[in-house]
């Protein structure tokens, strides 16, 4: 239990605070109706904005297909006249996230009224990623996959599907969280030859070291080894729900119950300052959703290294069975050659700005680096005011990408 430092004194004050705050709401939410977005997936969550929907599957190259949503055109109809947009959502999230707030909110409209094709990715294991060529979700193999197989196949995938039904030479991607780690494992490494695909790599929160991460369930996550994660939760499925919260964090779980109905906070930090608290049960209806234990093993071996490498097999033997040397391979983001942006906020408990400063040493000198010094993780996909704060200038960039740096 050494290495984990909650703050206990701090923790439960502003968790007692929020578990107010949450209750009220919930009371609040219970008096009014329920909001018609808690019970609708990705396409009417667009459909009932007033926006047109296309529903595409892309297949990987090992075989997961990813139901991606596109948003052909603008509210009033108007075709796309800038190019495809690819969203990519972060850590057990899905592509609900873009279009959860008000069309005036979510990004994901706001670009379809500035006339970008937007494109909603989904990777393997979320809601819209569970089906497969050749297995099932029953099987162990399945699961058998981390966020390097999302950067290996599913980001490939996804930008050759959109250039092939879109005829166009290059689009811009915009990753929240996980969405960046992706992006930045395969330009760095996997497939550096994406960067000539990509107009722009917008990094909203990124994540690449993750040593000073003051996510309660990441560093829960990272005090167990990963057999004792296996064996309390099994090496397939990771549903963040209730009761898999009360195993993972015993001791946040019992002094504070309400907390832990909802993993929102206790996965990206208790710091939004943007966060439309009423909002809530629209939120929980849609964050977390699943992903693999290997993903989360994965996590956790990156927060307590520090360094942002492939999974680790835990003995040289398999290390040199899987990439040929006892440890594994580093991504190196100094090699991304693509031209990148990068948004990060003051107070984001997973792209925690230590470790952003980190990363931002390692990118190419020239890389642009946006602070919002208010926000926390979420405000940046959910916040009331993230198109003036954030957005405005993310279309700026995906309209003027910076120069290349290598
Ligand atoms: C995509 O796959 C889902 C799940 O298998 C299926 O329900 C849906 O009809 C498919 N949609 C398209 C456009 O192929
Ligand atoms: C977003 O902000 C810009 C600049 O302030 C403004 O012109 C635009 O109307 C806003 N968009 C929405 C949907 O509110
Ligand atoms: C590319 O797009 C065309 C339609 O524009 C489709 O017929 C074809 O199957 C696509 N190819 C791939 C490899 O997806
Ligand atoms: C893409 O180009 C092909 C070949 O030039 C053409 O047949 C197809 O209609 C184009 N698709 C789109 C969506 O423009
Ligand atoms: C906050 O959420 C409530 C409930 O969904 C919604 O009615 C309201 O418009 C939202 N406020 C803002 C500023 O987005
Ligand atoms: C990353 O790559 C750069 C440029 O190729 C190199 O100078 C640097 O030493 C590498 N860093 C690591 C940790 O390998």
């Amino acid at each position: 239990m050494s290495s984990m430092s909650l703050n206990r004194t701090c923790v439960p004050l502003r968790a007692l605070a929020l578990a107010l705050a949450l209750a009220l709401s919930l009371v609040a939410a219970v008096a009014l109706a329920a909001d018609p977005d808690e019970h609708r997936p990705c396409p009417e969550l667009i459909t009932s904005k007033g926006y047109p929907l296309e529903t595409h599957n892309v297949t990987t190259a090992d075989g997961y297909i990813l139901t991606c949503f596109r948003i052909p055109a603008s509210r009033t109809g108007a075709k796309p006249t800038r190019g495809p947009v690819i969203l990519a959502h972060g850590v057990m999230d899905s592509s609900n996230t873009w279009v959860m707030n008000n069309a005036e909110e979510s990004l994901a409209f706001i670009l379809a009224d500035a006339s970008f094709d937007v494109w909603l990715m989904n990777v393997r294991g979320n809601l819209y990623g569970l089906q497969n060529t050749h297995l099932s979700t029953n099987d162990a193999e399945f699961w058998d996959f981390t966020w390097d197989d999302m950067a290996n196949y599913d980001v490939p995938a996804v930008v050759s599907y959109v250039l092939n039904s879109t005829n166009a030479t290059k689009v811009g991607y915009v990753g929240h969280s996980q969405g960046t780690t992706q992006a930045m494992a395969a330009l760095s490494l996997l497939h550096p030859e994406l960067a000539d695909k990509l107009s722009v790599f917008i990094a909203l929160c990124p994540v690449a070291h993750i040593g000073h991460t003051t996510s309660l369930l990441l560093k829960g996550l990272a005090e167990l080894h990963a057999d004792q994660l296996v064996s309390l939760l099994g090496l397939k499925e990771f549903i963040p729900d209730t009761a898999t919260l009360h195993k993972l964090l015993p001791a946040i779980c019992i002094p504070v119950p309400s907390l832990c109905e909802d993993g929102i906070f206790l996965i990206a930090g208790f710091d939004q300052a943007d966060y439309n608290v009423t909002r809530q049960p629209v939120y929980m209806a849609h964050f977390p959703s699943s992903t693999s234990t290997k993903n989360m093993i994965h996590w956790a071996q990156d927060v307590r290294t520090d360094k942002f490498q492939r999974y680790d097999y835990g003995t040289a033997a398999a290390n040199r069975q899987h990439y040929g040397t006892d440890t594994p391979p580093q991504y190196n983001v100094t090699n991304i050659r693509a031209p990148m942006v990068v948004f990060a906020g003051g107070h984001d408990a997973l792209a925690d700005p230590t470790d952003v400063a980190q990363l931002m040493k390692e990118l190419p000198a020239n890389v642009p680096y946006v602070s919002v010094e208010a926000y926390g993780h979420l405000d940046f996909v959910w916040g009331e005011h993230a198109n003036t704060t954030v957005y405005q200038q993310v279309i700026q960039y995906l309209l003027s990408p910076p120069r290349t740096s290598v």
